[in-house]
């Protein structure tokens, strides 16, 4: 598969046209990204640390008949994916009150949410990634109904197979976020999983493990991400 023309620069990976038109490359970057791209750091190591811990994940939700982009690993920082007609919206599942929710409502960080709560944020960062619903998203055309109930479906089974994987690790899966597209007709999982887009906590001490850490200038970034990935397994060089 040889790289070709790059596609789209995003705020943390480059998307790379290859020779076959149904796939693409994506390469993890070491930049650092908050506040909807305000703040912008290069962290060493962190492209490989999240490309490694990717395809980890997508490999564990495809055993599990969630059907992914994931292609292959190319190399350190690179994947092989398909090309999928990505969905604006972005789906979060929540276990635990934490970052926007605490801020919308005033909750106690921590508190849990039983049963586990589904959110749409449209995807746009000059707006701020806001809060949407279904109805709105059915009604501006960026999914049908049918879509957003099998996105919804697919981030439950998402929630159920790595709730499960951190706890082995002694690890809260707090909240985190995805992004689906459509192939050849189907819904499937784009994006990438990793500490970027989730928050996981230590069950023991709550003690933040995810991006958190750079969003609130906790340091260790980078360290963090990578004691969560060997307490899930994740083989990092
Ligand atoms: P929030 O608390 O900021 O709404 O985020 C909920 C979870 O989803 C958290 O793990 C971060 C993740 N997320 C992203 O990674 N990118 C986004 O654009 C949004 C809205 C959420």
């Amino acid at each position: 598969m040889q790289k070709q023309q790059l596609l789209y620069k995003g705020k943390a990976k480059t998307v790379y046209e290859t020779d076959e038109p149904d796939y693409l490359i994506l390469h993890f970057r070491d930049d650092t990204s908050a506040f909807n791209g305000e703040r912008v750091e290069q962290l060493g190591r962190k492209g490989q640390v999240n490309n490694r811990f990717n395809a980890f994940i997508m490999q564990k939700l495809a055993e599990a008949g969630i059907e992914t982009h994931f292609e292959r690993q190319l190399s350190d920082d690179e994947v092989l994916v398909k090309r999928l007609t990505m969905i604006p919206v972005e789906c979060v599942v929540r276990n635990f009150a934490a970052g926007s929710l605490v801020r919308r409502l005033g909750l106690e960080e921590g508190m849990p949410l039983t049963p586990p709560t589904f959110e749409l944020f449209y995807k746009d960062d000059g707006l701020g990634d806001p809060m949407v619903n279904e109805s709105l998203s059915i009604s501006l055309g960026w999914a049908t109904q049918e879509q957003l109930d099998t996105m919804r479906e697919i981030t439950f089974k998402v929630n159920d197979v790595l709730k499960g994987l951190f706890d082995e690790g002694g690890l809260m899966l707090v909240d985190f976020k995805l992004e689906f597209g459509v192939f050849q007709d189907r819904i499937v999982l784009g994006d990438e999983f990793s500490p970027d887009g989730c928050r996981i906590w230590d069950k023991e001490t709550k003690k933040k493990l995810d991006k958190d850490r750079f969003r609130q200038s906790l340091g260790d970034v980078i360290e963090s991400y990578e004691e969560v990935a060997r307490r899930i397994g994740v083989p990092l060089a």
